[in-house]
């Protein structure tokens, strides 16, 4: 479990995060959503204190990251998360099979010869097969976010932090990294948290949903009471998504 409290965070004059205080509970789907620049980023890097925040508490699974100065209590969380970064950021210079196995390298005791097994394992959970040799620029933009995925849950998160899954992608690609989100929740109960500007997604897929707006979760609530929010710049979001209230 993810217990924010009070937690804020400023650039230089700019506030960000302005005492926001929300419980993500094991086997969510916490949504965030919001216009860009508004902190959807700043606020997933404080969950694996990318970012320090300059006040609140983090506490995951007990241990309060948002201050500790402890390294090896911060490391441990940070074991317990994987991340598919808003750039999907593969390293160029290795190959799918490398790039896997980085997070089983850097974060788990796990031996190399087990690497190959394991990649193979995680590759086919994401729906790739045969690709283990191929550099990403031989890969195309669906294949480079389900390979990045691959490389998040390697070494097996009990956290995935999703940071705008979709964006940029085709349809038919977007309808994929949905079911691939929608699955490793489901079958590998990792509980996890989405930042996205798209609205419609986040509200197909999560348990529950909140509005980043001015340093503030405005809304935070069930997809479907979400919709029905009397909150007018959340009724501005769902029209200028496309969406109605029914
Ligand atoms: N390291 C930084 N130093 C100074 N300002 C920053 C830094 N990182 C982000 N910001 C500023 O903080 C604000 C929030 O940025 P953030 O990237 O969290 O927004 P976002 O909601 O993720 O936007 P997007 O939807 O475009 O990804 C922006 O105004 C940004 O310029
Ligand atoms: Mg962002």
């Amino acid at each position: 479990m993810i217990e924010i409290k009070n937690l804020s965070k400023a650039f230089g004059e700019k506030v960000i995060l302005n005492d926001i205080s929300v419980d993500i509970k094991e086997g969510e789907l916490f949504s965030v959503i919001g216009p860009s620049g508004m902190g959807k980023s700043t606020f997933i890097k404080c969950l694996v204190r990318l970012l320090r925040p300059e006040s609140g508490s983090i506490i995951v699974d007990g241990q309060d990251i948002a201050s500790t100065s402890n390294e090896f209590a911060l490391a441990r969380v940070r074991r317990s998360f994987g991340y598919l970064f808003q750039e999907g950021a593969l390293f160029d210079s290795l190959t799918v099979l490398e790039n896997v196995a980085f997070g089983l390298k850097y974060l788990t005791d796990i031996h190399k010869s087990e690497y190959p097994r394991i990649v193979k394992e995680k590759l086919a959970l994401v729906g790739l097969k045969d690709v283990e040799h191929l550099k990403p620029s031989e890969l195309s933009v669906g294949m480079k976010k389900r390979v990045s995925l691959a490389r998040s849950i390697a070494p097996e998160p009990k956290y995935m932090l999703y940071d705008e899954p979709t964006t940029g992608l085709d349809p038919v690609t977007t309808g994929m990294v949905k079911e691939l989100i929608t699955d490793m929740r489901e079958k590998l109960r990792i509980t996890s948290v989405v930042v996205t500007h798209d609205l419609k997604l986040a509200l197909e897929i999560s348990s529950r949903v909140a509005m980043l707006l001015d340093g503030k979760f405005v809304e935070a609530a069930a997809p479907a009471e979400f919709r029905q929010s009397e909150n007018k710049a959340v009724k501005e979001f769902m029209e200028i998504s496309g969406l109605s209230r029914e």
